[in-house]
């Protein structure tokens, strides 16, 4: 729509009639003009408030989804945005797909900071697996929830504006699909890495995967550091614990906390780290 057509169909005020006479150029530019144009601008304003307070009034689910949002395109724009000044480049690879929010946003913070990352999308595209360990026990992961198809996914990605060719989709449960992958087919060059397959089982499957291909500078977001139990620990954490928590050469340095259920960590070659210290934060 053009920019004529939003104004009034923002302010109600029909084409033509009083208030909406077009700005000509500089020159032509009356007080009479910068009156109308202030008074649109109130008309905005009184329609921004009642929004406002509209949204409030929104379900709580839908208040829930739309904070979760904000935290998930925070994270992605500062860490697109570290990646990018530090020239760490490399794709973009996501464990757990789902709906593609977390895809498009991801999409779409590469494009603001011109990084040039390849995305990848890796599901089972039927949802949960089985519960395969006790860690994996969660009230709300069960076989099965959590499924978009793929059909769905690239229609998702297609309405959010991610092009077909920035990605590559890999289908299948992580257990059958990962191990047999070739290198050709798989990314090599990784500048972040997104977990969010919930599951203990699942997050060590990637991180098997992910292993050979770790690389210093990259970033590593556990999308449900902070999901638990009242009889389990997280269970990405604990998958993460063990991959890293004795190895001689990694070590992962805490990045950014996101929303009330991630965590991300920069990776961190401890050769370039001869002191051995870490933060104590
Ligand atoms: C929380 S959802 C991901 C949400 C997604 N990031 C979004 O923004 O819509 C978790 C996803 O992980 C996938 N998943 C979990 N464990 C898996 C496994 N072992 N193999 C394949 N997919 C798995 C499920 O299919 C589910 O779609």
């Amino acid at each position: 729509m053009e920019r004529r057509k939003v104004i009034d169909s923002m302010t109600d005020t029909p084409s033509g009639a009083k208030g909406s006479a077009p700005l000509g150029s500089r020159s032509d530019v009356t007080q009479k003009d910068l009156q109308q144009l202030q008074e649109q601008i109130e008309v905005l304003q009184l329609r921004i408030r009642n929004l406002e307070s509209h949204s409030l009034e929104l379900s709580f689910k839908s208040r829930i989804k739309f904070q979760e949002r904000l935290g998930r395109e925070e994270f992605f724009y500062k860490a697109f945005r570290a990646l990018s000044f530090n020239q760490i480049d490399g794709d973009y690879v996501e464990f757990g797909s789902h709906g593609g929010t977390t895809f498009s946003l991801a999409y779409h913070q590469t494009v603001l900071h011109r990084h040039k990352a390849k995305l990848w999308a890796f599901d089972s595209f039927q949802g949960f697996p089985d519960q395969r360990d006790t860690e994996d026990e969660h009230p709300k992961w069960i076989k099965g929830k959590m499924s978009t198809s793929l059909e769905d996914f690239h229609r998702i990605c297609a309405e959010a504006g991610v092009p077909k060719d920035s990605y590559t989709v890999v289908p299948g449960f992580y257990s059958d699909v990962l191990p047999t992958l070739a290198k050709e087919d798989s990314p090599n060059n990784i500048a972040l890495a997104y977990i969010d397959c919930d599951l203990y089982s699942s997050t060590q499957d990637v991180l098997t995967f992910l292993w050979p291909r770790l690389k210093h500078g990259m970033i590593l977001a556990f999308d449900d550091y902070y999901c638990w139990s009242d009889t389990q620990a997280s269970g990405e954490r604990i998958a993460m614990l063990e991959a890293f928590g004795e190895s001689d050469e990694w070590e992962l340095v805490p990045y950014l906390q996101f929303g009330w259920h991630g965590l991300a960590f920069v990776l961190q070659d401890k050769a370039l780290n001869p002191t051995g210290l870490k933060p104590n934060f």
